[in-house]
């Protein structure tokens, strides 16, 4: 028999519902059913990209922004090749998957850099159905195009909706005259201004939010708001929305005119489910929610906080003119949930007491630019050690002024409320300025792993540490 495990019968599930491409062997005496390992490509190319208006030269997977989703089973092993075809070395990390460390795609860390002209096999089996994404971890190369959804879905999954949309924001500015090294250069330089951020819902959050005010454009879907991309469905139908902010410095708050979220996940993990007009996502972060759609022709609208712009998508129903560039739904104006705001549902929940408790304190130096956990920037830092088996409490201290989407690779963490209680499953969490937030996980999957700053400017600038198994 195939064992009982949950990931057995997942394993199992995804091969008997694997229809078409896939090949089924039956073992032995039944023993179990293998797939043949599903195979994709990733080229990652220099390409001409048309934001709907804008030409922009810049770096993509394929020919397209964001790059072709990446679909799979959980359980179900996937390979990857990725091919270099940059000026340039890279490597794909898969946001936000418990896999193999080998896999990971943390350059000088996980593996060698992919360099210029080769290519890279990674073969990964993703435990958790959910929303991720996948990007370069090259030095400043997802502020270019290198990224892509990551969307694990799950064999028992009612798929209670009628429609799935993916909602990918990213702030634009390759191609535009400037580009990521240029403007990493200009804050190197002294070059750093954050606008002042003051908002009655989110003071709290810091002082500003975001480092790089050059962005030309805010981009749902590769397009700017004067091309929108048009999602339809038909009056009272349900659909699952799945949001991930792919931008490098930019949290973005997201609202549909006339419509309310049932947020069902966050970075993949089921949360009690809450109805919110506006939500807020850092960096990387993830929100899953349920829509009913009404009648009409409605602006999907993420507006850049603390920066001057916007972001649009357009949902329609029915006939009728669609929304300006500059639609601003009311709902937008309402205090937003943010990820960490949710609590996990008890079947996610990691409970336990932590056997290790390590701090990560976030600082910065404003003017030359430099960003630092616990004193040191990235490679001249002391690893944080764990050992098998125990539940490690990380406790993330900023004492900045500014949030930090603070993510950790290989492992989902959960929350842990300053009151104690549990907040929602994630791996990723905004944590705002001069205020700390308690992440705990368990340390179930050996290898070196990074822990860092998903604002890629301050990753760059050296926010990034490491975990590791003694
Ligand atoms: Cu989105 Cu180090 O990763
Ligand atoms: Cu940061």
């Amino acid at each position: 028999m195939w064992s009982g495990s949950s990931i057995g019968r997942r394993a199992f599930l995804t091969g008997t519902l694997a229809t078409g491409a896939a090949a089924l062997t039956t073992g032995a005496a039944g023993r179990g059913v293998q797939s043949t390992l599903r195979k994709h490509v990733y080229d990652a190319n220099v390409r001409e990209i048309d934001l709907g208006g804008p030409i922009v030269k810049t770096w993509v997977y394929g020919d397209r922004l964001p790059g072709k989703e990446l679909r799979v089973r959980a359980g179900e092993p996937v390979e990857v090749r990725l091919k270099n075809h940059l000026p340039a070395d890279s490597t794909i990390h898969w946001h936000g998957l418990r896999i193999a460390n080998a896999m990971d795609g943390v350059p000088g860390v996980t593996q060698d850099p992919v360099r210029p002209g080769e290519e890279y096999r990674y073969v990964i089996t993703p435990p958790d159905a959910g929303t991720f994404w996948l990007h370069s971890h090259g030095q400043l190369q997802t502020d270019r195009g290198l990224y892509a959804p990551l969307i694990v879905d799950d064999p028992d999954e009612p798929g209670d909706y009628d429609h799935e949309w993916i909602i990918v924001l990213d702030d634009w500015l390759d191609g535009t005259g400037t580009n990521p090294e240029e403007v990493f250069h200009h804050l190197r330089s002294g070059g750093h201004h954050g606008g002042d951020y003051d908002d009655p819902c989110l003071g709290h959050l810091g002082m500003h939010l975001g480092d790089v005010h050059d962005y030309a454009y805010y981009l749902i879907n590769g397009r700017v708001p004067e091309a929108p991309r048009t999602f339809t469905g038909r009056p009272g139908q349900r659909v699952r929305l799945r949001i991930i902010n792919a931008a490098a410095d930019t949290i973005f708050r997201v609202a549909l005119g006339d419509h309310r979220f049932r947020v069902t996940h966050t970075d993949g993990f089921p949360v009690r489910q809450r109805e919110t007009q506006s939500l807020l996502l850092g960096m990387s972060e993830r929100i899953d929610a349920i829509v009913e759609l009404g009648d009409g022709v409605f602006p999907l609208v993420a507006h850049p906080e603390g920066k001057h712009g916007t972001a649009m998508a357009v949902v329609r129903t029915s006939g009728g003119a669609a929304p300006g560039p500059h639609a601003h739904p009311r709902e937008l104006d309402t205090c937003p949930l943010l990820g960490t705001g949710f609590v996990a549902t008890d079947d996610v929940t990691l409970t336990g007491r932590p056997d290790r408790e390590h701090d990560a304190v976030l600082t910065g130096d404003m003017h030359h630019f430099i960003w630092k956990i616990n004193d040191a920037v990235f490679g001249e830092h002391t690893p944080l050690p764990v050992r098998s088996g125990e539940g490690v409490r990380l406790r993330y201290v900023n004492r900045t002024m500014m949030p930090h989407p603070m993510h950790l690779h290989g492992h989902t963490f959960q929350v842990i409320n300053p009151d104690g209680g549990f907040g929602p499953r994630k791996d990723t969490a905004l944590v705002p300025a001069k205020s700390a937030v308690d992440a705990f996980f368990v340390a179930d999957n050996p290898g070196d792993w990074v822990t860092h700053c998903h604002n890629e400017y301050h990753m760059a600038a050296g926010m990034m540490t490491t975990v590791v198994y003694t």
